[in-house]
This record gives structure tokens, C-alpha cells and sequence, in this order.
């Protein structure tokens, strides 16, 4: 397929209702998001915790943003729930490879919407003793407000709708689309 005015669809095009974020706002939001962490964690060595999947893409472009030494680890955990919403039951699948005992932890998330597994994160984090520990999401829902989750850098807050691209996926597609949209509801039926 030919390029939209938007770049590269990966040919998923017809599905895509519209554009929330575009690349450049991404990007651009992504260097300034990084230069605050630059400030704040001078002097240290960061270690940045992805969330798989959805945050491969923003961790990617992240650690490249970012003037700092820093070092990757990734986790993946599962919430039980549907589709499209969370319910706070955690599951791990992937751990950590090493110990983060003494580390500066940024956990690097694609989207928080309920915070119900990030605070479920945070807690099992938390409980093996790193120097430090926050948070950076590149986006966050409104309903994210019901649960109290210490968040110390957003990209963006976006309205409550079911976002893909950028990560983030409908039953696993979509997340090489290099900007953040919604699908046309006839992709869901
Ligand atoms: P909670 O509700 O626990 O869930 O904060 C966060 C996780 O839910 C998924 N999620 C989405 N995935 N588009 C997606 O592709 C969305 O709009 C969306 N909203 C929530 C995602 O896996 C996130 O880590
Ligand atoms: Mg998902």
C-alpha cells in the first residue's frame, strides 16, 4: 500500500477510524518527557523496566531520548479480565532477569487505564528494595484517577477510548503502526 499523509499504516489503513497521535507528537513528547528524567536522575544510572508488550516501542525510543547511562530489563505480566479491561488479578510471565536491589527503577508503561496492574507492579516491585522506584506511561485514561498510583511522568492523557499502534494492541495487531489511533468499530465485529 501506498503511504497515507500520516506515513507508513503497515497497510492497516482501512481499519484506522482516526489518528489520536501522530509519529512527530510522540516523538517530540518523548524528548521532552526524557530531558525532565535527564534532570532528575543527574548523576545516576537509571534502569528502566519495560512492560512487555506494549511498552517495547516506547522503551526503544526512550533510552535513545534519554541522556543518561541507562540499563533494560523487561517483565510481562498478565491481568485476568477481557479484552479491553483489567481486573487487578496479576499474573507474572516473564520476571525480571536480575535483582534490582539498590537500583534507580523507572517502570516504563504503554497506558494506564484502570492502574489496577500497575499498582500491583509497583507493589511487588517496591518489595525488593530498589534505591527507587516511579513511573513513566506515555499514556493515560481517565478512569486511571479511581485507583491512587504515584505517577511521575505522562506523555499524554487521552479521552476513554480503545487506542492502538505504538505498542499497544488489539488482539495482537496493530502495535507496529508507528502512531497512536482508534479502529473503525466494524474491526471489532
Ligand atoms: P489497567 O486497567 O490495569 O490496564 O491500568 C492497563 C493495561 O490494559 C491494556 N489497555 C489497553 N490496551 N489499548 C490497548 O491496546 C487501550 O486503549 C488500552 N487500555 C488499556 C494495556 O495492556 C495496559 O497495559
Ligand atoms: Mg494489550
Amino acid at each position: 500500500t501506498t503511504p497515507g499523509p500520516l506515513g507508513p499504516d503497515h497497510g492497516y489503513g482501512p481499519d484506522i477510524d482516526h489518528v489520536l497521535l501522530s509519529e512527530a507528537q510522540i516523538r517530540d513528547k518523548i524528548a521532552e518527557v526524557a530531558e525532565q528524567v535527564a534532570v532528575d536522575y543527574a548523576g545516576k544510572e537509571v534502569l528502566l523496566v519495560g512492560v512487555l508488550k506494549g511498552a517495547v516501542l516506547f522503551m526503544s525510543d526512550f533510552a535513545r531520548a534519554l541522556q543518561l547511562p541507562t540499563q533494560m530489563e523487561f517483565m510481562a505480566v498478565s491481568s485476568y479480565g477481557s479484552a479491553t479491561s483489567s481486573s487487578g488479578v496479576v499474573r507474572i510471565l516473564k520476571d525480571l532477569d536480575r535483582d534490582i536491589t539498590g537500583k534507580h527503577v523507572l517502570v516504563l508503561e504503554d497506558i494506564i487505564d484502570s492502574g489496577l496492574t500497575l499498582s500491583w507492579l509497583l507493589k511487588n516491585l517496591g518489595g525488593r528494595s530498589p534505591a527507587s522506584l516511579e513511573v513513566c506511561a506515555l499514556l493515560r485514561k481517565p478512569d486511571a484517577v479511581k485507583v491512587e498510583v504515584p505517577v511521575k511522568y505522562i506523555g499524554f492523557d487521552i479521552p476513554n477510548e480503545f487506542v492502538v499502534g505504538y505498542g499497544l494492541d488489539y488482539a495482537e495487531r496493530y502495535r507496529d503502526l508507528p502512531y497512536i489511533a482508534t479502529l473503525k468499530p466494524s474491526v471489532y465485529t
